[in-house]
């Protein structure tokens, strides 16, 4: 979530994009300056399928937003989970639909608040959850049974999902009531994003272990939310973000297939997030052609049946690499279009990033307004009259098609590696999105980009902008809270709960269900990952990236 680096220079004054004759779309391949019906691919119909229907190009139900509009779930979380209580229930009253839960590093990274190792990010990019009693504070007054939640939360994934339930299960809900999402998505987090505690065998067994904790105990719960936001966000062409996470995708698909599940058991909850760009065609063509590969990935190379299992279903967040921190209120339009392309791709969630994010942490008033960008969309368009509005033409079939190719040529040369994690441990993916990231970086650099406020049509006069600020202070009460509850809670419960995790972690039992009674017993974040880093290690990236 943060604005272009700022470049000096104005790029070539005689500059513009119409007066260059060969456009050249962003993931590389040629955009005509009219396309016809000779540019429709071949056997257009089957390749569209009807709305709801088998290869699920025109969106996955066959009503979509005519029946009802996409989640608005704004990404918010910050401080204490009394604050970041609030900001959701502020969220709700504004009319978002769904939560999703911003987390601090620490807790991403499975750590305490008062861990050395936190030291100064306590509350700062997300809410520090140390425990049942934090999460007991941060859906304090939340219908759980009436509220979709999506946890942003990968290595500690299943932690997290653990302590929700906890808590809902103190509010007399039991798991089958629960709808929601955890990221759990590991693999992007060795590519792009950092996050990652375990070596990758661990990580996809906990994977695994989690697909079958869920089907069982909470059956509504979205497992995984396998992403290709942040590959984007570090460069990544539509190509490559579309690519590398099918491709990941695919590996924990095998994953729980060889830890014995049933590919139509879990495949229904699989779920992926994706980037919106400005540029909204390639946009729109890149969510349809993600659809169509990942029903025919799943119906002809993974046998699947249940149509649940072919549907790709995605969360948008728009692209938080292309606000600028020069003239913030620009990035209003952006987002505007940003999340337009979403809809027109028939995303079934959606986060429009708040005007100042490239400056600081969202204030209340940014964050209202990015949800009322999604709420004219909804209300004031008439977007959600009628279904894939695109279908039939010229140019975004023939783009979706130009991707889809792309995409498959990308993940054979992933698969050319062995598998997704062979080629991530070779660097492949990582060095593909640098590259591109350089090529992008180069290109505002020249002015051949334009970005507006930025490498043209600048001011000299930027007036100051107050961003919100989060009270360091928290990191001591946290660490206050923690001393309490280690005080108040049974030690030779916790420490026999926390054995009994640790042997599962040895063997081959599902280690959630150790892992739910360490957490009841008021273990924290930290002892439940400490116990599991003790015997699966920690990830040491190859030096070959
Ligand atoms: N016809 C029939 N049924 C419909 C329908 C229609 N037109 N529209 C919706 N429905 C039904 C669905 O079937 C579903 O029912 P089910 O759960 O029983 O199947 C229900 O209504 C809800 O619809 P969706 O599942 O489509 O919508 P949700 O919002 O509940 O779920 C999701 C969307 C993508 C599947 C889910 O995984 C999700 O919400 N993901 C969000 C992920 C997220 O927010 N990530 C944030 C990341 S921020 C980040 O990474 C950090 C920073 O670095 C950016």
């Amino acid at each position: 979530m943060c604005g272009i680096p700022h470049h000096a220079g104005d790029g070539p004054a005689s500059y513009h994009p119409w007066m260059s004759d060969a456009r050249v779309s962003e993931s590389g391949f040629p955009v005509k300056g009219v396309y016809t019906a000779a540019d429709l691919p071949p056997e257009l119909d089957s390749r569209l399928g009807e709305p709801g229907g088998y290869p699920y190009t025109r969106g996955v139900y066959p009503t979509m937003y005519t029946a009802r509009p996409w989640t608005m779930r704004q990404y918010a979380g910050f401080g204490t989970a009394t604050e970041s209580n609030a900001r959701y229930h502020q969220l709700l009253e504004a009319g978002t639909m769904g939560l999703s839960v911003a987390f601090d590093l620490p807790t991403q990274m499975g750590y305490d608040s008062d861990d050395a190792i936190a030291h100064g990010e306590v509350g700062k990019v997300g809410v520090a959850i140390d425990s049942i009693e934090d999460m007991r504070l941060l859906l304090a007054g939340i219908p759980l049974d009436r509220v979709s939640t999506s946890m942003t939360i990968n290595a500690p994934g299943s932690v997290l999902l653990l302590l929700y339930q906890l808590v809902a299960e103190e509010n007399g809900l039991p798991g089958s009531a629960l709808n929601g999402t955890i990221q759990n998505d590991i693999l992007k987090e060795y590519i792009a994003r950092g996050t990652y505690i375990f070596p990758p065998k661990p990580s996809l067994r906990l994977v695994a272990d989690t697909f079958a904790y869920c089907r069982k105990e909470v059956p509504k719960w979205n497992t995984i939310s396998i992403s290709g936001y942040h590959m984007a966000e570090a460069g990544a062409t539509p190509a490559q973000e579309i690519a590398f996470t099918l491709a990941n995708g695919v590996e924990y698909v095998r994953a729980a297939l060889a830890a014995g599940l049933a590919v139509d058991d879990f495949a229904p909850r699989l779920s992926f997030f994706f980037v919106a760009r400005t540029t909204l065609l390639e946009e729109v063509a890149k969510f349809r052609a993600a659809r169509r590969i990942w029903a025919r990935l799943m119906r002809d190379d993974f046998g699947a049946k249940d149509p649940k299992s072919m549907m790709l279903r995605f969360h948008t967040q728009t692209a938080g690499v292309q606000l600028t921190a020069q003239q913030p209120e620009v990035n209003l339009v952006r987002v505007a279009i940003q999340g337009l392309g979403a809809v027109l791709g028939g995303t079934q969630s959606l986060h429009t990033n708040s005007f100042d994010e490239a400056i600081a942490l969202p204030t209340e008033k940014a964050a209202r307004l990015a949800l009322r960008t999604q709420q004219v969309l909804a209300y004031e368009t008439d977007l959600t009259a009628t279904v894939d509005p695109f279908a039939g033409s010229y140019v975004v079939e023939a783009m979706t098609a130009e991707l889809e190719a792309a995409v498959n040529g990308l993940m054979d040369r992933v698969f050319d590696h062995g598998s997704a994690v062979d080629a991530i441990e070779a660097g492949f993916q990582k060095r593909e999105i640098e590259q591109s990231a350089y090529r992008f970086a180069q290109q505002i650099d020249a002015g051949e980009r334009v970005v507006v406020g930025l490498n043209r049509f600048r001011i000299d006069t930027e007036e100051p902008y107050e961003p919100l600020r989060v009270d360091p202070a928290i990191e001591a009460a946290q660490a206050e809270r923690l001393a309490r509850l280690r005080a108040g809670r049974d030690p030779a419960a916790v420490e026999r709960a926390l054995a009994e995790l640790r042997t599962a972690a040895e063997g081959d039992g599902n280690v959630l269900y150790p892992m739910r009674e360490a957490l009841r017993a008021r273990a924290t974040v930290g002892e439940v990952c400490g116990t599991l880093r003790q015997v699966w290690g920690t990830y040491r990236p190859s030096d070959s990236f």
